[in-house]
């Protein structure tokens, strides 16, 4: 896929990436030996191979999420040390800053390693130590997302909360909730995502796009949890077939972080870009992010954006409104947000008076009629 210079070139923000989705085969090879752990493929070739499932194998709908939480969780037992976790958040920022990301909020899912016997200061150490380099060698700015595992209960959510209270003034800033979707609302979590507003931190949950009850979970998000609904939701691509949602998270000015190439992966083009156009159409602040890029046919940010770039289709001057929507409702602090807003001016400029190369005028006569709202 070719990238046009002026997306790779646009100083971007990262909003939704898991970091144990960054997780390549090299280094879940890697670890794995350094670790003495017995990976379920004879080869590096057949771990490779299992990154790459077949695209007709992937087109299965809602079901294609439970498929990838098996390798997505598949790959982590490899990761056990501090150094695991420093290797596995440097290789990604390393690969952010080459893509020009300037900020970025990475999800990490610490009860998936607690559960399997890792010490929480481990993950911690190492995650904290490569936020740290980043900046220092990298320029980047990065924050971590305390994510709840839905799957869990939301007393194993209080938990792992208690347990990373240490860690919390200095390397999260904020909490999630990540995992199967299916039977489990956001609702069940109202208490700790409450708690941890009250405690000055920024709330979001994921709400994958065509889960069952997708409106219910995205509604309890958009309105009923924290009174006015979360800071963010994560996908919520389905609330543009219903105006009641539209509505209630453009009033509630609630961000979203959107992330076509997964959707793209199990629906069809005409399925998804109407639906990410008709959210941006109404105002809605969204975002366009990478997700788990590893395990999704290595597409990353700068693929995400131009899939939307494309297929949308989205002009030069809105590709720039999606990178002002991702520094406007990312959680850095005021002083981080103009400098970031300032370098995105500064790119905008350049590129009116045309010293950015590649600046390709979008063809719009691809636009699909747009699916009914309800
Ligand atoms: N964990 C990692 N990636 C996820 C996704 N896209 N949806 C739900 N849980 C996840
Ligand atoms: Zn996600």
């Amino acid at each position: 896929m070719e990238i046009e210079a002026f997306i790779t070139n646009l100083p971007k923000v990262e909003l939704h990436i898991h970091i144990e989705g960054t997780l390549t085969p090299e280094l879940r090879w890697q670890l794995g030996h350094k670790n003495g752990i017995a990976l379920p493929f004879d080869s590096f070739e057949e771990l490779e191979a299992s990154y790459r499932p077949d695209p007709d194998d992937e087109r299965i709908g809602a079901d294609g999420l439970a498929r990838f939480l098996k390798q997505y969780f598949g790959g982590l037992e490899v990761l056990r040390t501090a150094s695991d976790f420093y290797e596995l958040g440097m290789r990604y920022f390393r690969s952010a800053a080459a893509m020009n990301v300037r900020h970025a909020e990475v999800f990490f899912d610490p009860q998936a390693h607690t559960e399997r016997g890792v010490p929480i200061a481990e993950v911690m150490q190492g995650l904290q130590d490569a936020q740290g380099q980043a900046k220092q060698e990298l320029g980047m700015t990065c924050d971590y997302i305390l994510c709840f595992l839905r799957s869990m209960s939301a007393e194993s959510a209080e938990e792992i909360y208690d347990l990373c209270q240490p860690y919390r003034h200095t390397m999260f800033c904020g909490v999630g909730l990540d995992g199967a979707e299916a039977g489990r609302p956001p609702l069940l979590f109202r208490s700790i995502f409450e708690r941890a507003a009250r405690d000055g931190l920024k709330v979001t949950s994921h709400c994958d796009f065509a889960q069952p009850n997708t409106h219910e979970h995205i509604k309890q998000c958009a309105s009923t949890i924290c009174g006015t609904g979360l800071d963010r939701i994560d996908h919520g691509l389905s609330a543009a077939d219903s105006r009641e949602l539209i509505e209630m998270i453009k009033n509630n000015d609630i961000g979203m972080t959107l992330c076509p190439n997964a959707y793209n992966r199990r629906w069809s083009d005409h399925e998804v870009y109407p639906l990410i156009r008709r959210l941006f159409d109404a105002d809605i602040k969204i975002t366009i992010n990478s997700d788990d890029p590893t395990y999704m046919n290595d597409k990353w940010i700068v693929h995400n954006m131009q899939m939307v770039r494309d297929r949308c289709p989205f002009s030069d001057v809105e590709m720039i409104q999606l990178a002002k929507n991702a520094i406007d409702i990312c959680w850095a602090s005021p002083a981080r947000k103009k400098q970031l807003m300032d370098e995105l001016f500064r790119y905008q400029d350049r590129m009116i008076s045309g010293k950015t190369p590649a600046c390709k005028v979008v063809e719009i006569s691809g636009l699909v009629p747009l699916p009914s709202l309800t």
